[in-house]
């Protein structure tokens, strides 16, 4: 046991996330789940993020998208949270035109109803060096599917359902080896539950009494994936805090 006391300030709150090392993923890509959790670990207040995000997790949460080849996000959130495309400051753009990147990442929903509003700016504004991607399956309905190709980079990823790890090899082929889930709590489930989760970094509100929403949800049957803490900060009584899945070493 080791008691953690508050250590040097740090300049950056991004820094310590842009010096991991993501180049040697486990499979095709990294992919790193950010969340924000009440003490309890709820996910959301009256169906919406909003109150549970406090002001440094809020920062934190526009400037993560940064290290992103592609945010990856279920349509639920997108849904209920009204998601528009990624927007970066001017020197976030920067950082990742001289990286070769291009300026946003793109958003990429994972649906298989395709209910979703294909005139909204989530779909409609997103550069064209970004566009929004819709992660499907065979199920789909063919309409709401043709409704999609005309806005959107569709993504076929499975029949019933999206598989995740069909998901993610396809978002490899097309060069998008970050990837980065801000949930919600099912699809990342689904990512814990396929073994995909490679990274967490979660944030602790310091409330209680939001919905009955865990993280993540997974799954009946899935096993227990276990992580290592990695890095712990604080500001204003808000803990980021940051894993890796445990990688067992061969015996
Ligand atoms: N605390 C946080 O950091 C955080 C982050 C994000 C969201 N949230 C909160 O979480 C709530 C929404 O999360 P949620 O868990 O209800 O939903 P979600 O994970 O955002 O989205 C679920 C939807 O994603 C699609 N999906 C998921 N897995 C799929 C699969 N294997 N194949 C095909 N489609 C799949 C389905 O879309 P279709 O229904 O279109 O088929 C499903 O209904 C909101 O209250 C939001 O505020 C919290």
């Amino acid at each position: 046991m080791h008691e953690l006391r508050r250590g040097a300030e740090v300049p950056d709150a991004l820094a310590p996330y842009l010096d991991v090392d993501r180049s040697r993923p486990r499979h095709e890509c990294w992919v790193a789940g950010h969340m924000v959790a009440g003490l309890d670990g709820t996910a959301a207040v009256g169906g919406r993020v909003g109150s549970l995000s406090t002001g440094p997790d809020q920062a934190l949460f526009r400037r993560m998208r940064q290290l992103a080849d592609i945010v990856l996000v279920g349509a639920e959130t997108v849904r209920r949270e009204g998601y528009g495309p990624v927007r970066l400051a001017e020197e976030a753009q920067e950082w990742r035109r001289v990286r070769g990147l291009s300026p946003t990442p793109p958003l990429a929903v994972v649906s298989r109803s395709l209910n979703l509003d294909w005139d909204a700016a989530v779909f409609r504004e997103a550069p064209a060096d970004a566009r929004t991607h819709v992660i499907t399956c065979a199920a789909a309905d063919s309409q709401r599917l043709a409704r999609a190709e005309g806005v959107a980079t569709v993504v076929m990823a499975g029949d019933e359902r999206v598989e995740p790890e069909a998901a993610l090899r396809a978002l490899a082929g097309l060069g998008r080896r970050v990837v980065l889930c801000e949930g919600g709590p099912t699809w990342l489930g689904e990512l814990v539950a396929a073994d995909r989760l490679d990274e967490l970094c979660l944030s602790l509100s310091p409330l209680m009494g939001g919905d009955p929403l865990p993280v993540a949800v997974t799954p009946p049957g899935a096993g227990l994936a276990e992580f290592d803490l990695m890095g712990a900060m604080s500001e204003e009584h808000t803990l980021f805090l940051r894993y890796e899945r445990k990688v067992r070493q061969p015996t």
